[in-house]
């Protein structure tokens, strides 16, 4: 059954069937910018960490259809420096804006507070738990390269445990069929047990390996060392570089007809920005898709 996104918050992609993601992916298709769709209508930015893509894109998307954004990027200049909580931040900013899209370090605190307030939150990004909508603008590059998901064969490769990118696109790319996922990662660094227990529920078949092989696969799909996540600087050190991607690894392990994703930032050690000129390398393209996925999104939640 299809969802109802009116008014409704997007704070997993748990929440989501196929079909849902098959109804972001045709209106994302469509979607052309309308200064007087959303006349009047206002969303906050709230991001307390960093970003560039999810941050810019969704404010480009909003006021591509004609709404306005309130920025709140910087919470040392707000109250939550006087010590105010989350949730009476959101109780406030239900009067000021009809949509907050966020961007936080704490996954409980969060879907706690979007439970109590009456307007859509949306989460961009929550700690190192999910980030939905990287996974929307993931699957459908995929749909829009390759015409489909389902047989996808895909190697997520880097370190897994701290991207909420990978676990919102492993749990994503669940709900298809016939999917083969090879995770590659340092030992201790693939993705958590509550992610490898969700694919097994649905009969994914998965693999785990140290191994960079991927040779036989669709998309590559690479991730960076998450430095900020890592108490242990040393253990950080010690697997940066583990996957580096190069033209020449590129050309000697990669089909030609196979992609290179990455939510981006990609960094020196994760990707040799030689990369860059391969035909296969198309995240410059997935991260624009950013554009016409939230303005979907936006969509069908605001109007
Ligand atoms: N992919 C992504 O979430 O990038 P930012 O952190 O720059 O938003």
């Amino acid at each position: 059954m299809s969802r109802n996104w009116g008014n409704s918050s997007l704070l997993s992609v748990k929440e989501l069937t196929r079909i849902d993601f098959e109804e972001v992916f045709q209106q994302a298709k469509e979607i052309l910018p309308d200064p007087d769709l959303f006349k009047g209508k206002i969303a906050s930015i709230m991001f307390f960490e960093p970003s560039t893509r999810t941050r810019f894109s969704f404010t480009s998307a909003m006021m591509k259809l004609g709404g306005e954004v309130i920025d709140f990027t910087n919470p040392e200049m707000t109250s939550i420096k006087k010590g105010e909580t989350l949730i009476d931040t959101l109780r406030m900013f239900q009067n000021y804006v009809d949509i907050v899209i966020i961007r936080y370090p704490g996954s409980d605190e969060l879907i706690a507070a979007a439970s109590e307030v009456s307007i859509p939150i949306i989460n961009a990004g929550d700690g190192t738990n999910e980030h939905p909508t990287q996974a929307l603008l993931d699957l459908y590059t995929i749909q829009e390269h390759f015409g489909k998901i389902d047989g996808m064969r895909i190697a997520i490769i880097g370190e897994l445990l701290y991207s909420r990118p990978v676990h919102s696109l492993a749990l994503s790319l669940a709900k298809f069929r016939d999917i083969k996922m090879r995770l590659i990662a340092p030992k201790g660094f693939s993705l958590p047990t509550t992610i490898l227990q969700e694919l097994e529920r649905e009969s994914i078949q998965y693999e785990q390996t140290e191994d960079l092989n991927f040779a036989d696969v669709d998309v590559v799909y690479t991730t960076r060392v998450h430095a900020e996540r890592f108490t242990d600087k040393d253990e950080c050190e010690r697997i940066k570089g583990s996957y580096r991607l190069t033209k020449e690894i590129v050309k000697r392990k990669l089909s030609k007809d196979a992609v290179i994703m990455c939510a981006l930032p990609k960094t020196f050690d994760q990707v040799d920005p030689g990369v860059d000129e391969l035909k296969q390398a198309i995240y410059f393209k997935q991260a624009g898709n950013g554009i016409p996925v939230r303005m979907a999104l936006l969509k069908m939640i605001l109007s």
